[in-house]
């Protein structure tokens, strides 16, 4: 939720922080806003709607002449997407101006503070309290007056701060959201992600929870609340440029739902060594495993649909009982997690709010966590035990495809490695599983080139009002994110259930020409499913199989199909969604939808 940037060098500051926020704007897009140190001063400039429009109002920030400034996009939490919300947010003696990534939890009381003392409001954010806490605890060094404010947060937050009486200063705090500092040659930097750093320079400061910085264009000093210097090691940003850039395709979605094959593989290979499955990161003896009792997975979104089909494999092999469980509502629930139990944690971003918090409970009740998670240095990777990078590459699409198809590759890496430390799993069945997963990457690209009629189905469906998705077992997993794919992108009421459910209800509300997705890629219940779909169609439901070419029952009572190449049933998750996030991405294209940029949606959710 929101992105936040910041520079200091001999540049125009202005059309480098617009840059930034373009990069990140996947974080949030219903207004944004620039801050430069000028001449006369803070010139802010700030506008509802997307990047674009503040482009247009700054004339791509010329209006805004300066060496350093922060900026801001933003997902309203506290206040409508007005320009008078946006962020920066300026003291009331116009002396700092402020950008914030988080929440203040406590900013109605700290409002009624600053109100008594004099300060006047003029937003309905939680993010002014900073900037008129800064104002009234400034007696001349600003170092001071940033922690002294910051001490008085409750919440999460990531800060950008320029004042007027530090010209060529940008100061930076944080708490439980993602800074990234970017140190560059005569200039620094810093961003919410690195996706905003990476065409500027590949090396990076993570500041830590509870750390500061002062940035000039020659110097980085970061300091702890006690205003000690802290120190801290340069990493390399191992992602280049192109990776976040569309490269010719017309949404960053299609490129990443085409970049699978080379995802997965990038994954998958590396951990693959003489035949065996090798967790750099993630090494569990085989005395530990065994002692396990059960395996909680946790996550939010489509990482937690990821987990929900990646448990199949994981009970199957190691013959351990794995729970799925929601980050959302984990901690609400008094879980049954203790020193026996692995946590496993999901995240593309490694900064959602809910899971984190799942993580935090999980190792407060005693349990081992291990995190699957795509961004290096996150809040997550750091946090947990053992931690496995899915290596997927920047993910700019809110709707993740890449993201979900690598924490899978990572799950059943991981269910082969636990089995055989186990030693639940023959060598046979091992080597073929392993040699299954090895291939994934080629499946999926069979995957993608074999439904070449995607976008002609998107033609004839797009227009109704509901679609249902249905399968058994490993199929209903996949129906889950196949339903959430299309909701989110295409704005289609969409739902799945597993398919033996529908007459317990749903079928209510078959009538002629509705649309049902139904997967059918697990041979053990073909059959079944196969029942399903003539009760659905007896109804007048108009039924679009996901199966193998090979099912020829299976294509002659379908209306239209769509296929996947022949997989191991217990990995097909991971091929079985691509033409589903196909389907959901011509859907909404037909539709015209914005589809890297769904409304009310935002990629990283950084709030509970
Ligand atoms: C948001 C994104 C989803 C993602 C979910 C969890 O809702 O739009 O694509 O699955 O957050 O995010 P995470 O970064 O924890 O995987």
């Amino acid at each position: 939720m929101c992105g936040i940037v910041g520079y200091t060098g001999a540049l125009e500051a202005a059309p480098i922080l617009l840059d930034g926020l373009k990069k990140l704007e996947y974080r949030g897009y219903d207004s944004a806003g620039i801050a430069v140190l000028g001449k006369d001063g803070i010139e802010v400039s700030k506008v509802s709607g997307r990047i674009e429009n503040l482009v247009e109002k700054t004339e791509g920030g010329r209006l805004l002449p300066g060496n350093a400034g922060i900026g801001h996009t933003r997902w309203a939490t506290h206040g409508a997407p007005t320009d008078v919300n946006a962020h920066p947010h300026v003291s009331n003696d116009g002396r700092f101006a402020v950008v914030h990534n988080g929440i203040i939890e406590n900013y109605i009381d700290l409002r009624d503070e600053l109100i008594k003392n004099g300060y006047a409001s003029i937003s309905e954010t939680d993010t002014e309290v900073i900037v008129h806490l800064i104002e009234m605890y400034y007696a001349g060094d600003i170092k001071r007056a940033v922690i002294k404010a910051s001490s008085r947060l409750s919440g999460s937050y990531a800060l950008g701060v320029v004042c007027t009486d530090a010209p060529h200063s940008v100061f930076v705090a944080r708490e439980r959201s993602p800074l990234i500092l970017g140190v560059g040659l005569g200039e620094n930097y810093f961003a919410s992600d690195v996706t905003a750093l990476v065409s500027h320079t590949r090396n990076a400061i993570y500041l830590d929870d509870d750390e500061f910085a002062e940035l000039t264009p020659d110097s980085i000093t970061v300091f702890n609340c006690a205003g000690q210097p802290v120190e801290k090691s340069v990493s390399r940003i191992a992602w280049d440029i192109q990776a976040a850039e569309k490269g010719g395709y017309e949404h960053f979605m299609l490129k990443e739902i085409v970049e699978q094959p080379r995802a997965v593989k990038a994954a998958i290979a590396p951990r693959i060594k003489d035949g065996e499955v090798v967790l750099e990161g993630a090494e569990m003896s085989k005395e530990y495993l065994s002692g396990i009792s059960k395996i909680v997975i946790t996550a939010c979104g489509s990482a937690y649909y990821a987990g929900c089909a990646g448990r199949f494999a994981i009970e199957k092999l190691c013959r351990v009982p794995v729970k799925t469980d929601l980050a959302s509502e984990l901690r609400y629930d008094d879980p049954l997690i203790d020193e026996k139990t692995l946590l496993i944690v999901l995240s593309q971003s490694g900064e959602t709010a809910d899971t984190i918090a799942a993580l935090r409970e999980g190792q407060k009740r005693g349990a081992k966590t291990l995190a699957i998670v795509n961004v290096v240095g996150s809040t997550i990777a750091k946090a947990a035990d053992y931690t496995l990078y899915t290596y997927a590459g920047p993910e700019i699409a809110v709707a993740t495809t890449k993201g979900y198809t690598t924490q899978l590759a990572v799950l059943y890496l991981f269910a082969l490695y636990a089995a055989k430390k186990m030693g639940r799993i023959d060598k046979e069945r091992y080597d073929s599983l392993l040699s299954s997963l090895q291939a994934m990457p080629r499946r999926i690209q069979e995957a993608v080139d074999m439904n070449p009629n995607i976008p002609a189905l998107a033609k004839k469906y797009h227009k109704s009002r509901s679609v249902f998705f249905m399968g058994r077992n490993t199929d209903y997993s996949v129906a889950l994110e196949g339903a959430l794919k299309m909701k989110e992108i295409s704005y289609l009421h969409a739902e799945a259930y597993a398919a033996g459910e529908l007459k317990h209800g749903t079928i209510a509300l078959i009538e002629d020409k509705q649309p049902v997705v139904a997967l059918c890629c697990n041979d053990r219940i073909t059959e079944k499913t196969m029942s399903n779909i003539v009760e659905v169609k007896a109804r007048g439901a108009e039924v679009l199989a996901l199966t193998y070419r090979e099912n020829k029952k299976m294509v002659a009572l379908a209306d239209d199909t769509m296929f996947i190449p022949l997989v191991e049933t217990l990995l097909s998750a991971i091929v079985e969604i691509v033409p589903l996030q196909l389907l959901a991405y011509y859907v909404a294209k037909e539709n015209g939808c914005d589809i890297d940029k769904p409304k009310n949606l935002a990629k990283s959710v950084t709030v509970e």
